[in-house]
């Protein structure tokens, strides 16, 4: 099965493989941000941020003397945020330690903030020619149906048959584009739903198209409901400034900025004055309501009630800024409150 695989595959991806401005890229860090970028993210909606991201930093030194502000800024709209805050932390070390050069050690270069298994062998592979495979949720849809795997493939057993699949049919030489064809085969045709097997290089090898278990492949244990969070916020304006709070460092948008607000039980226009006060010891009177944002991320979803409010004395309290209105771009925020800003703008 190796070299048909493999050979099918390749073929295949000098013919159909997509442009992108990552690909056949001299320099390993290029190969690195877009890795980073392209985790949970699709490939349409990095291109810009990728590009953007190359002028602004376009080497390690230059990301690892960047602000954390200006960091986040970049990254803002791409989600996942601690993994620009990694991105950033790794730079640091690559400057210092290693010369502003991606060490070539995979010891080394997996001990760097943000770089797992999966970026290690895209790394190596794409950038250094080494051979080494790699496995992101792409590649083990791909294997598991080119091999109709029936184990959960989210489990360590699954996980390890679908890493040796991936090394076991790995062409010497030609790892990085071996690794690119089947991430391009997963985004195009091997399809999550209605995969595209009439227009798969590997159709005639495929276990799963053989036994009709397409659509059974992954098998992957059920996901937990996700709960629903309600929050409040309060929008308190003077003299052309608002008010923002800066998240802590770490978690869920680590160091970004956002109204202050906080989760409450019911209504949000009753609980709004307690919450906050306890929350920042900020007293404010509410006035007229500004709208409601919901958004998903990974593990809940949150709906947002937006408040104008006025304020007592503003308390003494670090996390909290006076931002002017015109300056809100300047300040990264996650997209709930983006929307909020953007409303108030
Ligand atoms: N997804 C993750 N890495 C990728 C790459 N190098 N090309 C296309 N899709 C990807």
């Amino acid at each position: 099965m190796k070299t048909h695989l493999s050979s099918r595959l390749l073929k295949w991806y000098r013919q159909h493989g997509r442009t992108l401005p990552w690909r056949d890229h001299p320099d390993a860090y290029a190969v690195w941000v877009s890795e980073i970028m392209l985790q949970q993210t699709r490939v349409e909606t990095v291109i810009p941020y990728f590009e953007k991201w190359m002028n602004l930093f376009p080497d390690v030194t230059t990301l690892a003397k960047a602000s954390e502000q200006d960091v986040l800024n970049a990254w803002e709209g791409l989600g996942y945020y601690s993994r620009a805050r990694n991105l950033h932390q790794a730079a640091k070390i690559v400057a210092s330690k290693f010369n502003g050069q991606l060490p070539r050690d995979l010891t080394e270069l997996r001990s760097l903030p943000g770089i797992g298994r999966y970026t290690v062998g895209a790394i190596a592979s794409m950038a250094f020619g080494m051979d080494e495979a790699t496995l992101d949720g792409n590649l083990r849809r791909v294997f598991a149906r080119l091999f109709d795997a029936s184990e959960f493939a989210d489990s360590p057993i699954g996980e390890k048959i679908l890493w040796d699949l991936a090394a076991q049919n790995l062409p010497k030489g030609q790892a990085g584009d071996y690794n690119q064809a089947l991430m391009d085969l997963g985004a195009t045709i091997c399809l999550p739903k209605n995969p595209r097997c009439l227009l798969c290089p590997l159709m005639e090898i495929c276990e799963s198209r053989k036994n009709g278990t397409q659509d059974l492949r992954p098998v992957l244990k059920a996901k937990k409901t996700s709960p629903q969070y309600i929050h409040a916020a309060a929008v308190i304006i003077q003299r052309g400034r608002v008010l923002l709070a800066q998240r802590p460092a770490d978690g869920l948008l680590g160091g970004m900025w956002e109204f202050p607000n906080g989760r409450v039980n019911a209504d949000p226009a009753k609980e709004l004055t307690k919450i906050l006060n306890a929350a920042y010891s900020l007293k404010v009177k509410k006035k007229e309501a500004l709208g409601v944002i919901q958004h998903a991320y990974t593990h809940f979803k949150v709906t947002v009630h937006a408040f104008r409010c006025d304020c007592a004395p503003i308390p003494k309290n670090k996390k909290l800024k006076w931002v002017r209105i015109i300056e809100l771009d300047d300040y990264p925020m996650g997209k709930v409150d983006r929307g909020i800003a953007n409303k108030i703008k």
